[in-house]
């Protein structure tokens, strides 16, 4: 049976028509996670919602704890995973108020943990196609019924942060090919394929960061503003997805769930 998570970024908090509403506390062997998870049904499919900042956004790119929120949406019996999030464009064409279906990724990230495996527990998951395409499609289809713009494939530059990008490094990650740039999907998507769970990325443009001659720094002000702008659409994205996905999941296409059968390393006791 189909669960979908979303993990809800910067302006989306919530999902819109939820049936049977509850907000759970989820204990992990790796923490709390961001916030309690608010589970429920949409078109008859089971949905848990997940605020990746917690509510408040009270948690930074860096102190979010990606292995809770990952470990407590599988806890909980999610399938497939969706990220919501902003993210800045390298691309003329990918402008502010668009989204993004991020295919790839380069992971710049360098304060967090990454791995559910460590000493004691060897394990070397495939992350050279990060996202799902079952749920790429989905998300594509989603989004593109609410009118958005929606570009499919796109590399994501995951970056430390807090801070924005100076203006030479937003040109050196556009002579290396990114697309969009943003601070959350990284671990997040590496620890998905970790868990055996099919995750995929939307990502909101908000922003041409700071490599555009004609618009001037990243500002968070703006960087809302659009996002407040968008947010009707990225909910109803969202709203889409399980009439799209259906109650019904045969195993996944790509191998998502199956992502640890030759992955571990260390022989059994
Ligand atoms: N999130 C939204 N815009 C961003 C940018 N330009 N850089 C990093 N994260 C972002």
């Amino acid at each position: 049976m189909t669960k979908i998570g979303i993990i809800g970024g910067s302006g989306v908090y919530d999902i819109d028509g939820l049936e049977n509403r509850k907000w759970v506390a989820v204990d992990t062997p790796w923490g709390a996670p961001s916030d309690e998870l608010l589970t429920g049904t949409l078109n008859g499919v089971d949905m848990v919602f997940l605020p990746r900042h917690g509510r408040g956004h009270v948690q930074t790119p860096s102190t979010v704890n990606y292995r809770a929120n990952i470990a407590a949406l599988k806890i909980l019996g999610v399938t497939d995973v969706f990220s919501v999030s902003a993210c800045g464009s390298f691309r003329e064409n990918m402008a502010p108020g668009d989204f993004v279906i991020v295919d790839q990724f380069i992971d710049r990230t360098f304060a967090r943990e990454k791995s559910f495996f460590g000493p004691g527990l060897v394990a070397h998951v495939s992350v050279a196609h990060p996202t799902c395409e079952r749920l790429m499609d989905a998300a594509e289809t989603a989004a593109k019924a609410t009118g958005t713009t929606v570009h499919r494939g796109g590399t994501y530059l995951a970056m430390e942060g807090p801070q924005f990008s100076s203006m030479a490094e937003s040109h050196m990650y556009r002579a290396w090919g990114c697309d969009v740039i943003g601070m959350t999907n990284m671990p997040e998507a590496k620890l998905a394929r970790e868990a055996e769970l099919c995750y995929a990325s939307i990502a909101m443009i908000t922003d041409y960061d700071s490599w555009h001659p004609d618009h001037g720094a990243v500002q968070i002000t703006d960087i809302i503003a659009t996002l407040n702008g968008n947010s009707a659409n990225a909910k109803q994205t969202v709203a889409n997805l399980p009439a799209i996905l259906g109650t019904e999941r045969a195993p996944c296409p790509c191998g998502c769930d199956t992502a640890l059968e030759y992955a571990i390393m260390t022989a059994p006791d």
